[in-house]
């Protein structure tokens, strides 16, 4: 790969080359998946014979390895895991540097809201930290039944129930309530937990295009309300308020507690039944030490906030709706996006998208890339997290930088298509 000072956009390669590149960054992803496949199938070897299994030698490593090495010998900066010294909002700071950002789930401001912070330390106070137990042994505090009733309240359905995330809530759900003998039909795109959740349930699952649910309405009955809890509905009660549909004409509400309500953890709204259910069998919840109580209490608060100040949630609207409006008008790509909570700007090129973070970066805005394989290659982007606390200013300045930074990188032919891939493949395999 192209090292000599003028970046990878500066080399040819055959497209057969860039496709050989593609096919192995891809099959080493893909392999990962069927390696676990077959580990978990396979037949334990007599001990005797056994080989000592190493980690360094699972394809999940060496995949890690082949992209750092990738991106050392581009000189491209790894966006990610990096560290946020303070509460990050619609600015952040990270190695000393205040920046605008977009990269952050509190939607509407309320992670460090004075009334947020008062009931958290005053929770801190009576109960410390943890649940310390299982609700169902000994985990269980008045904090939970007063978060649960409010959820079930803001919905308007009977009842709801509180796991320790988001991404357990569907886990535990979903393989509690189908089986074998279940069809579950979702969204191409469905959060990869809701995915955990239907393997680990073993049932039969077929798939739509993303967001046409035309003929669906009578399957669909469960609904993932992680990004539209406080974001859609004019008083921010979601998508039934949204469509202007009756809640309990769906059987499943759920949502995370860790976007919105600016905590840690996850729910199911719904029929006393369903709830009843949960609390008794899903492994995630009876074998799982209950919400800290602090969350539960913060989570809480927040929902009285979103309760009372609807103007919250308007805010945000009119914050989304002038991203997505001045990222159109300056010929950014926003893909399917109606402008809420979450604005993605299509880059395509994994490396290139990358590089346009690392570049925003520079010039002083947080923005995170999402690239293969969360994406198919192709599909790479940069994801724009709004909140209700940006300014008019910051979602101006942040656009223009964003346009600018592409329009240099495609005419750099920036990317994978840039590629020195004779250098880059003779220097993978010598490794
Ligand atoms: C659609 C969806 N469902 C579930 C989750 C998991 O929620 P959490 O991050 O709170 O565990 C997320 C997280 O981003 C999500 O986007």
């Amino acid at each position: 790969m192209s090292t000599n000072g003028n970046g990878p956009g500066s080399s040819k390669m055959t497209s057969s080359l860039k496709e050989n590149l593609l096919d192995r960054m891809r099959n080493t992803h893909q392999s990962s998946e069927r390696n676990r496949m077959a580990r978990s199938e396979r037949e334990m070897p007599p001990p005797a014979r056994r080989q000592q299994a190493r980690f360094e030698d699972l394809p999940e490593y060496k995949q890690v390895q082949t992209q750092k090495f990738a991106s050392e010998q581009l000189g491209i900066a790894n966006p990610f895991y990096r560290a946020h010294q303070t509460a990050a909002g619609a600015t952040t700071v990270i190695d000393g540097r205040k920046l605008i950002n977009f990269a952050s789930y509190d939607y509407l401001g309320l992670n460090r809201h004075p009334e947020v912070l008062a009931r958290a330390k005053e929770t801190v106070e009576t109960f410390g930290i943890s649940a310390s137990a299982s609700r169902l042994v000994a985990g269980e505090r008045p904090v939970h039944v007063e978060l649960e009733e409010k959820i079930a309240r803001f919905y308007g359905v009977d009842a709801a129930v509180c796991f320790v995330s988001g991404y357990l809530t569907n886990v535990a759900a979903i393989s509690c309530l189908m089986g074998p003998k279940d069809l579950v039909v979702h969204d191409e795109f469905i959060h990869n937990s809701a995915l955990a959740g239907i393997k680990l349930s073993g049932a039969t699952r077929r798939l739509f295009k993303h967001n046409d649910a035309n003929d669906l309405e009578h399957v669909l009955r469960t609904v993932d309300e992680a990004h539209s809890l406080g974001v859609v509905g004019k008083h921010g009660r979601g998508l039934a308020e949204h469509f202007g549909v009756d809640p309990n004409e769906i059987d499943i509400w759920m949502g995370t507690l860790s976007k919105t309500t600016s905590s840690c953890g996850g729910y199911i709204a719904g029929s006393e039944a369903l709830v009843a259910v949960l609390k008794a069998s899903a492994g995630g919840f009876v074998y799982s030490v209950g919400l800290a109580p602090v969350l539960a209490a913060s989570a809480a608060a927040s929902l009285d906030v979103l309760a009372r100040e609807p103007s919250r949630t308007a805010a945000l609207r009119r914050n989304g709706a002038l991203f997505l409006k001045l990222a159109k008008e300056a010929g950014l790509d926003t893909g399917l996006s109606s402008g809420f909570s979450v604005v993605p700007v299509l880059v395509g090129d994994s490396l290139r998208a990358v590089q346009l973070s690392n570049d925003l970066l520079a010039a002083g805005v947080n923005a995170l890339p999402i690239i293969h394989p969360a994406v198919p290659e192709g599909l790479a982007r940069l994801r724009f997290f709004i909140t209700s606390d940006h300014t008019e200013e910051q979602i101006r300045k942040t656009v223009t930088l964003t346009a600018e930074r592409l329009k240099d990188l495609t005419e750099r032919n920036f990317g994978l298509g840039g590629i020195d891939i004779d250098q880059m493949m003779k220097a993978l395999s010598a490794r």
